[in-house]
């Protein structure tokens, strides 16, 4: 019989999660400790944007019209613990508050709480993104408390989920990574991704520690690609070079890829940033620091763009103060076909001029209500069109196709000065310049 799944935390993660296995076939049943999540998720409403997500509940929430009903909800460990073969912990593993190191109580909270239960033989798998050295923690801790002792053993199985591209992700990955203590435990894993395996998603099967440092490791490659290119765009902007064409003409060479060599306004959200400084932290705490000291530069790297945003964005309006200065922002959230604005370079943009006395509006497709929960005092607008309405400069600073869309002729006409500044290297310079904008650009040339 095919092995009940259980996934514990509904967030980016675990809801796709759930819902991905429901759609290869499994029973599922999953379990988060916010009521009001799981009464959304019961109703087959997803708590964010996630393109497909919500299709792909509907299509499995016990209860709902047509649905196959092999996905559930619940708030209690008991039932997950007595119902589940394999389960997933999927919670978030959040930056420590003043602290580069990441805060594992959600991790340690939900093994703990699930731990309890468990009286027959099943595997843990652990999801969240965590530090090296975890996972053997958490073996031991089940082990310790599980009535089912050395048959509730623990798997580490990183997550490579891109927001806005989760649900394809969870069902078509990359690559599969397990962390494994024993054959048993691999035989599951492949049984449950049987599916992605049969369609050529490799299977790398590891120990604890690799499995772990597998996720932290890919993120700080990506970030360090990112910072990479940004601090081209740096010297771009300094000798006068074009750091898209740069970034065109290395992508050729396929040992360094195309991919991820878009310069701006850097990386945000809410796992490249906090996942390289909790790697630098636990490193620090294994003696290793030295190894990772290039990822303070690269997270420098990354901030300091923001503020070269900002000093764009005064020097457009003449220099000095932005004291009276009307600037539209176009862009919330931390990259596009997302509502997240966790540690996002437009939001930060944004915030950074407003607290400079400037009149920031902001228009995002998606991203509204958060970017309004988290910035209240931003001033905020329903339309592209209505943000840039009198304004004195407009930067681009999140890369929606909507913007991509937008009709340059007819905003030239509600703005003051028709000036843009594109934070994602993202539009076409010349149907800007040709609709009478000034265009400008991070690391390229004035005009
Ligand atoms: C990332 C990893 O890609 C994913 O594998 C991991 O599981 C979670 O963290 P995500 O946070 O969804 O995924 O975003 P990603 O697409 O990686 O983008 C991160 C940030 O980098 C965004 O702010 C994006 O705008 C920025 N970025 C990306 C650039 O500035 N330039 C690029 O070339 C690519």
């Amino acid at each position: 019989m095919a092995p009940k799944i259980t996934v514990i935390g509904t967030g980016y993660l675990g809801a796709t999660h759930a819902a991905a296995m429901a759609e290869l076939g499994f029973e599922v049943l999953g379990l988060d400790v916010v009521p009001e999540k799981i009464e959304m998720l019961q109703r087959g409403e997803v708590p964010m944007y996630e393109p497909g997500l919500e299709e792909l509940l509907r299509k499995h929430v016990a209860g709902i019209e047509g649905a196959s009903g092999r996905l559930r909800f619940t708030m209690d460990w008991a039932e997950v613990a007595e119902f589940g073969d394999v389960h997933f912990v999927c919670v978030n593993t959040p930056q420590k508050h003043g602290e580069y190191a990441c805060d594992m109580s959600y991790v340690d909270s939900a093994v703990e709480s699930l731990a309890k239960h468990l009286a027959k033989p099943c595997l843990v798998v652990g999801k969240s993104t965590v530090p090296v050295g975890s996972a053997a923690r958490l073996a031991a801790r089940i082990l310790e408390l599980a009535p089912a002792g050395a048959a509730a053993e623990l798997a580490w199985n990183p997550e490579f989920l891109r927001e806005g591209l989760a649900v394809q992700d969870t069902l078509h990955p990359d690559r599969i990574v397990v962390g494994v203590g024993s054959e048993h435990a691999e035989k599951l894993l492949r049984e449950v991704y049987a599916t992605p395996i049969a369609e050529g998603s490799p299977f790398v099967v590891t120990d604890f520690p690799t499995a772990e440092l597998v996720k932290t490791s890919a993120n700080s490659f990506l970030a360090t690609k990112i910072s990479f290119i940004n601090a081209m765009a740096e010297v771009c902007e300094a000798a006068g070079g074009d750091v898209v064409k740069l970034a065109e003409a290395l992508g050729h060479d396929d040992r360094i890829g195309k991919k991820f060599l878009r310069a701006g306004i850097g990386f945000g959200g809410g796992c490249l940033p906090k996942d390289i400084r909790a790697f630098m932290a636990r490193a620090g705490e294994l003696g290793a620091d030295q190894a990772l000291t290039f990822l303070r530069e690269i997270d420098s790297i990354n901030m300091r763009r923001r503020g070269q945003m900002v000093e764009m964005a005064r020097e457009a309006l003449g220099g000095g103060s932005f004291l009276g200065k009307r600037v539209a922002v176009l862009g919330a959230t931390f990259k596009p076909d997302s509502d997240d604005v966790r540690d996002s370079p437009a939001l930060n943009v944004a915030g950074q001029i407003h607290l400079q006395g400037g009149q920031v509006t902001v228009y995002d497709p998606k991203g509204m209500a958060n970017a309004r929960r988290l910035f209240p005092t931003l001033g905020y607008a329903e339309t592209a069109l209505d943000a840039v309405r009198g304004a004195d400069v407009v930067l681009h600073l999140t890369e929606w196709r909507e913007f991509r869309e937008l009709d340059p002729a007819e905003l030239a006409s509600v703005t003051t000065t028709p000036t843009i500044l594109d934070g994602r290297n993202a539009l076409d310079p010349s149907a800007w310049r040709a609709a009478g904008w000034t265009y400008r650009a991070m690391g390229r040339p004035a005009a």
